[in-house]
């Protein structure tokens, strides 16, 4: 007998879409695409005889939502949209994976917990490492307390973005902090196990591009007690990913650490007084494996762990983020505990789909000039 297989209709058929989920869920035996909903005439045409699936332009997302030939829609819009078909999506009850950055504002991000709860559908936010199994490992090894108590993390993330890109125009929400930090935000939150309780940040314009925002930022976190986190985001600078995690027995490099592709292998290096160590992880289908995730959870019954309070944790941050910058103080952010963790249950392994290069994309403003 064939496994009930969940039916997935993609909302926006921009670059990651494209890139990620529409080739990446043939590697989910539970799930499979169903439909596109597009603002686009060419992606409707195009996208739709390549994957054999129908076409619905926004205006007709009510008609999909009280379908019953659609499970769950995966929504990849610009961040600050997503609320707009979020909360239909869910107040319809149907399940929604939900592109990082939750929202454009912490009180966008409670509107749409509140829409998942009145419908009763699964939300979870598409945090793809949550389901990678070197990214569960190192978290594991951390939280059992193998690196010994936590002081201090710090991050590097940035590539050359265009201008041209939603990105690259649409104000603080498309920008680097929410695009590129929540990374480092997701991961040393994971990491310390707690929540931060104040954060500072500092920005930059790069001289001879045109963004208009802070293209560059360093933000600092600070922890109850002790523990201090800082990282470095930026659209303007050579490709840089990675972070180091210092504890009272290991230090931890670990790059990559935050990308997903063919040729990604998440890999991190344990140093202690004994000497170095390195574990690395073969490349992992990142989308295929959180959509089998989540379509497990909803076969099952299970609500997903990176569900919407996690979306939210963020959130907080990187609202405390924008007002740092704004006023140059550093903000307070209130105390908050997360009710779920991590667990390396979550982690499916398969091998990585090939990805469509830029030049193939469909009617997309790539992301780098
Ligand atoms: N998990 C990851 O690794 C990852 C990586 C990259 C991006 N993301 C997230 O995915 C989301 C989309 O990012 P992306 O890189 O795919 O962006 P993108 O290439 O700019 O695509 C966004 C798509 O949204 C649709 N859209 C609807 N209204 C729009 C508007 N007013 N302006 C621009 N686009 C509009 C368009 O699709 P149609 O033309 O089909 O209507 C557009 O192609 C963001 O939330 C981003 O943070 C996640």
């Amino acid at each position: 007998m064939s496994r009930p297989k969940i039916r997935f209709a993609v909302v926006g058929g921009g670059q990651i879409s494209q890139q990620a989920f529409m080739p990446g869920i043939a590697r989910a035996e539970n799930a499979t695409l169903a439909a596109l909903v597009t603002g686009d005439p060419i992606k409707a045409d195009k996208l739709t005889r390549q994957y054999d699936i129908p076409a619905y332009h926004y205006d007709d997302l009510p008609k999909l939502i009280a379908s019953d030939d659609i499970d769950a829609f995966y929504l990849a819009t610009p961040n600050a949209l997503h609320p707009r078909h979020a909360i239909p999506i869910l107040e319809g009850g149907k399940h929604l994976l939900l592109e990082k950055a939750m929202a454009g504002s912490v009180k966008d991000a409670e509107a749409i917990i509140a829409a998942q709860k009145k419908g009763g559908g699964k939300l979870m936010v598409a945090y793809r490492l949550h389901c990678e199994p070197g990214t569960l490992e190192l978290i594991d090894r951390t939280r059992k307390g193998e690196f010994g108590d936590i002081l201090f993390f710090n991050a590097s993330f940035g590539q050359n973005f265009a201008e041209a890109n939603h990105r690259g125009h649409s104000g603080f929400w498309s920008g680097p902090v929410p695009d590129l930090g929540t990374y480092s935000l997701n991961a040393l939150r994971n990491l310390f196990g707690r929540e931060p309780i104040a954060v500072s940040a500092h920005g930059m314009k790069t001289p001879g591009r045109a963004f208009n925002f802070d293209d560059t930022i360093a933000v600092t976190l600070r922890f109850e007690g002790h523990g201090l986190a800082s990282f470095t985001v930026s659209y303007a600078c050579a490709p840089t990913e990675e972070f180091r995690l210092v504890g009272t027995k290991a230090s931890v490099r670990a790059s990559p650490c935050f990308m997903f592709g063919p040729d990604t292998a998440i890999t991190y290096t344990v140093t202690t007084e004994d000497g170095t160590k390195t574990h690395t992880h073969k490349p992992t289908e990142q989308f295929g494996g959180e959509i089998a995730y989540f379509a497990d959870c909803i076969l099952n019954n299970q609500d997903p762990e990176p569900d919407g309070e996690e979306g939210l944790m963020d959130m907080r941050v990187l609202e405390a983020i924008e007002r740092a910058l704004q006023t140059g103080q550093e903000q307070p952010l209130p105390s908050a505990t997360r009710s779920k963790h991590l667990t390396p249950s979550q982690a499916r392994s398969f091998a990585p789909v090939r990805e469509p290069t830029p030049d193939k994309m469909i009617s997309i403003v790539p992301q780098s000039p």
